[in-house]
C-alpha cells in the first residue's frame, strides 16, 4: 500500500475529473523573452520574484507531498526557466523521494541545461524536455527574443544525451509569419535521433502576446504538410488525458506529436494543477486568478492537502472548450509565471 495516500476518496472537480498532475513553477524569471510568452517590450530584463518571494526548498517538498496525498503522481518542474533557481539537482533530490511521485520531469528552454544535465540526471530527474521553436540559427534567436542561441541548446541536449536521459521531448510553439518553416527542419534534425518533437498550437494564453486566431497553425494542416515529406501513421495514446497527439514516420525513424488545444481541445480529461513560484495555484492554464497556498503550507502537509482537495473539488475550469463564448473568462495568468 502506498503510504503517501490518505484512505478516504481522492477529491474528482465538478466534471468529475481527478488530479493527478503537478506542474510546478520554481522560478518566475527566465533569460529568454519569446514573443508568445513574454515579450522584451512588455517585460522588463530584470523581471522576477526575489528570493524571499519564492517558496523555499522546504516549503516545495512540502507543498508535493501534499499534493501527492490527494493523488498527484506526476510532476513537472517548469518555470519561467527552472535552470536559473539556485541548487535545483537539490531540490530534484528531494523530490525524487516523494512517495507516490512516480514521473519527475523538467521543462527547460535548453540554454542552461549543458552543465547541469549530469548533475540533474544524479539527482534523479527522469525526463527532460526542451521547448526549441528553430533550427535556424536566425529564427531561433528571434524566436526568443534575441536571448538564445541554437548552438547552446543542441548542446545542452547532446549533454543530456550523455548523461543518460534518452527520449527527450522537444516542443515546438508554430506561430504563423514566424517559425512555420521551421517545422520540416526540425524534423529533419530529430528523426531517427529517439527525441520526440511536439508542434504546438499558438495558443491565447496571458495577456501580452497580441494573440490572433490567424496565428495559429493547426495540427491538421502541419500534419498534412509533413506527411506529404514522411509518410506518417497514428499511434494510440499511452495514457487517458494525454495532451498532444501521437504519430510514427512510416520509415521508421521515430515518433512525433501535435498539441491542438486550439483546434481540438482536451479538457475533458484535464488532471493539471499548476503552482507558481510564489506558491499559488492555479487550476486552468487560463485560469485569472490562482488561491495562496502558503497559509495552508505553514499548517503542514495534512493542511495543505485538505485545502488542496477542498479547492479541487470546487473546479470547474474548461477554458480550451468554451475559447469565444462571452462567459469564458477574459482574464488570464500569464504563462511564464506557470511554466506552461
Ligand atoms: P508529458 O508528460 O511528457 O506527456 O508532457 P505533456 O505533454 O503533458 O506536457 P508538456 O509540458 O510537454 O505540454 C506541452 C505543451 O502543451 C505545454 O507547453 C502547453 O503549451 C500545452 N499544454 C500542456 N498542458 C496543457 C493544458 O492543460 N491545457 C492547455 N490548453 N495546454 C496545455
Ligand atoms: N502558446 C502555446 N504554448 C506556449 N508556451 C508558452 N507560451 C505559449 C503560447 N502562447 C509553452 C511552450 C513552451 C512552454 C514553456 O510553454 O510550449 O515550450
Ligand atoms: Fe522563457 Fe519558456 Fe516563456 Fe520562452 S516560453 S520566454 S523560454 S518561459
Ligand atoms: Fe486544462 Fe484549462 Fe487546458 Fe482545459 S484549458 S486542458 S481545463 S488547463
Amino acid at each position: 500500500m502506498n503510504l503517501a495516500r490518505p484512505l478516504q476518496a481522492l477529491p474528482h472537480d465538478q466534471l468529475g475529473r481527478p488530479l493527478r498532475d503537478l506542474r510546478l513553477s520554481v522560478i518566475d524569471a527566465c533569460n529568454f523573452r519569446c514573443g508568445y510568452c513574454m515579450p522584451a517590450d512588455r517585460i522588463p530584463d530584470d523581471h522576477g520574484l526575489d528570493s524571499a518571494g519564492r517558496l523555499s526548498f522546504d516549503q516545495i517538498e512540502a507543498l508535493v507531498r501534499g499534493f501527492a496525498a490527494v493523488g498527484v503522481h506526476k510532476l513537472r518542474l517548469t518555470g519561467g526557466e527552472p535552470l536559473l533557481r539556485k541548487r535545483l539537482p537539490e531540490l530534484v533530490a528531494r523530490l525524487a523521494r516523494i512517495p507516490g511521485i512516480d514521473d519527475l520531469a523538467l521543462t527547460t528552454n535548453g540554454s542552461l541545461l549543458a552543465a547541469q544535465a549530469r548533475a540533474l540526471r544524479e539527482a534523479g530527474l527522469h525526463r527532460i524536455t526542451v521547448s526549441l521553436d528553430a533550427i535556424d540559427p536566425a529564427v531561433f534567436r528571434a524566436m526568443s527574443g534575441g536571448r538564445g542561441e541554437i548552438a547552446a541548446v543542441l548542446d545542452g541536449i547532446a549533454a543530456a544525451e550523455a548523461a543518460g536521459f534518452t527520449a527527450l521531448k522537444i516542443n515546438c510553439v508554430v506561430q504563423r509569419g514566424a517559425n512555420e518553416d521551421q517545422v520540416l527542419p526540425l524534423l529533419e534534425h530529430f528523426r531517427g535521433s529517439g527525441h520526440v518533437v511536439r508542434f504546438i498550437e499558438y495558443m491565447d494564453v496571458g495577456t501580452c502576446n497580441g494573440w490572433s486566431s490567424e496565428e495559429v497553425v493547426s495540427s491538421a494542416q502541419l500534419r498534412d504538410r509533413i506527411a506529404a515529406r514522411w509518410p506518417l501513421r497514428a499511434l494510440q495514446s499511452r495514457y487517458r488525458g494525454e495532451v498532444a497527439e501521437r504519430y510514427a514516420f512510416e520509415d521508421g525513424a521515430g515518433e512525433l506529436g501535435f498539441v491542438s488545444s486550439v483546434s481540438a481541445p482536451f479538457c475533458g480529461d484535464c488532471h493539471r494543477a499548476r503552482v507558481s513560484a510564489d506558491g499559488r495555484i492555479y487550476t486552468c492554464l487560463f485560469a485569472g486568478d490562482g488561491h495562496d497556498l502558503k497559509p495552508a503550507l505553514e499548517q503542514g502537509e495534512a493542511a495543505l492537502a485538505a485545502h488542496v482537495a477542498a479547492l479541487w473539488s470546487r473546479r470547474e475550469d474548461r477554458y480550451s472548450e468554451i475559447r469565444g463564448n462571452p462567459l469564458a473568462p477574459r482574464k488570464h495568468i500569464e504563462m511564464y509565471l506557470i511554466g506552461g
